[in-house]
């Protein structure tokens, strides 16, 4: 039997606090309708003081865990871009409450991009005899890196968690992840970063005061990056598994705007109407986000057993992913 990594369960949660637009323009100059046409967000979710990413992580691996039938796995790879410390990494605090004692566990930074390339390393490890079975989970709570006087970002983020499990199976399986395409450019990291508390910043000798330790993200020259990169690792990612575009049902992007999606289909030549869109609910979730899309559009029956899905992702780094597979017959945890 080859020795691929196929899907065989989800789950997701985002926390129960709603957050819409009419509350940032209570306190900044913006507005619900200036939030919904320039991005397409309606409301999102955010964490109350007290709770973070390990705890959404938690949740969202035992709804995945419980989607497989499964309660043991080999690694548990944690993509997030806000784990709980800047030290330890998060997955082994998720691994532990999730009761996979002593698994391998670790984080994955690759910011937006993060849920593409922990696949990516899950699958690797699978395909490399390494592990049988692996819980991914990209799991933000995003709000708390954002500047609340910051009209640019703080509208656009919000909280949640998704997680897949990864079993070995056949290359023909529905579920199997047929290919990757991952990439990166520094040359472009200050478009979104947080500059304090890092080692460049504390090689001064200090922690970083309040106002170097928000994100910060140029908008403008993100959208048009992120709208290229997804759309060219998309076309090489379907070039390479030999997919013709047109054969593609559903296209999951990174849930950052309605018009970076709409971009994206019209440049690699797709109806807009597949392109699944979940961040009218939850905003850009960071890590988070394509399990998000994937089990709110599998629940919803956007996405149904046998379709072809593509799936790309963008964000700080610059670092950018895209994965296909045809999706399987799941039920979200
Ligand atoms: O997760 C990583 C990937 N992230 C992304 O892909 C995000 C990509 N960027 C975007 O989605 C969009 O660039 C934004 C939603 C951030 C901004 O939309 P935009 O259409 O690119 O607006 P803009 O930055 O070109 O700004 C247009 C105007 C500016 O005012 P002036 O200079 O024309 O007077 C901004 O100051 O809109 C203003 N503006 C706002 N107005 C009301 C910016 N943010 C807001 C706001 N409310 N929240």
């Amino acid at each position: 039997m080859s020795r691929a990594a196929v899907l065989t369960g989800i789950g997701a949660m985002v926390p129960p606090r709603e957050v819409g637009n009419d509350a940032f323009a209570e306190r900044l100059a913006t507005s619900d309708e200036w939030i919904r046409t320039r991005t397409g967000i309606r409301k999102r979710h955010m964490v109350d003081p007290g709770t973070s990413t390990s705890d959404l992580a938690v949740e969202a691996g035992q709804r995945a865990l419980k989607s497989a039938g499964r309660d043991q796995v080999d690694l548990v790879v944690l993509a997030t871009a806000t784990p709980d410390y800047p030290l330890p990494g998060t997955a082994p605090d998720v691994a532990s409450r999730l009761g996979l004692d002593h698994v391998p566990a670790f984080d994955v930074a690759a910011v937006c991009a993060g849920f593409v390339y922990a696949l990516a390393t899950a699958a690797g490890t699978i395909g490399a005899g390494l592990t049988d079975r692996v819980l991914v989970i990209g799991a933000e709570a995003f709000s708390t890196i954002l500047d609340p006087t910051d009209r640019g970002t703080a509208i656009l983020f919000g909280d949640g968690a998704g997680a897949v499990v990864l079993e070995r199976g056949p290359a023909d399986a529905p579920g199997a992840l047929l290919g990757f395409d991952l990439g990166s450019d520094g040359s472009m990291a200050d478009l979104i970063m947080i500059p304090g508390g890092g080692s460049r910043q504390r090689s001064g000798g200090a922690p970083p005061d309040a106002d170097r330790a928000w994100f910060t993200m140029q908008g403008r020259e993100v959208f048009g990056q992120a709208a290229t990169r997804m759309a060219e690792s998309t076309r090489t990612l379907l070039k390479t598994i030999d997919w013709p575009v047109e054969s593609v049902d559903r296209f999951v992007g990174h849930q950052a705007n309605v018009r970076i999606l709409h971009a994206v289909s019209d440049l690699i030549g797709l109806p807009r109407e597949r392109a699944v869109v979940h961040l009218d609910q939850v905003g850009n979730t960071s890590a988070a986000s394509i399990p998000l899309a994937l089990a709110h559009a599998a629940a919803t029956g956007q996405l149904l057993p046998g379709h072809r899905v593509a799936m790309s992702a963008f964000g700080g780094g610059l670092a950018w992913g895209s994965a296909a597979l045809v999706w399987p017959d799941v039920v979200p945890g």
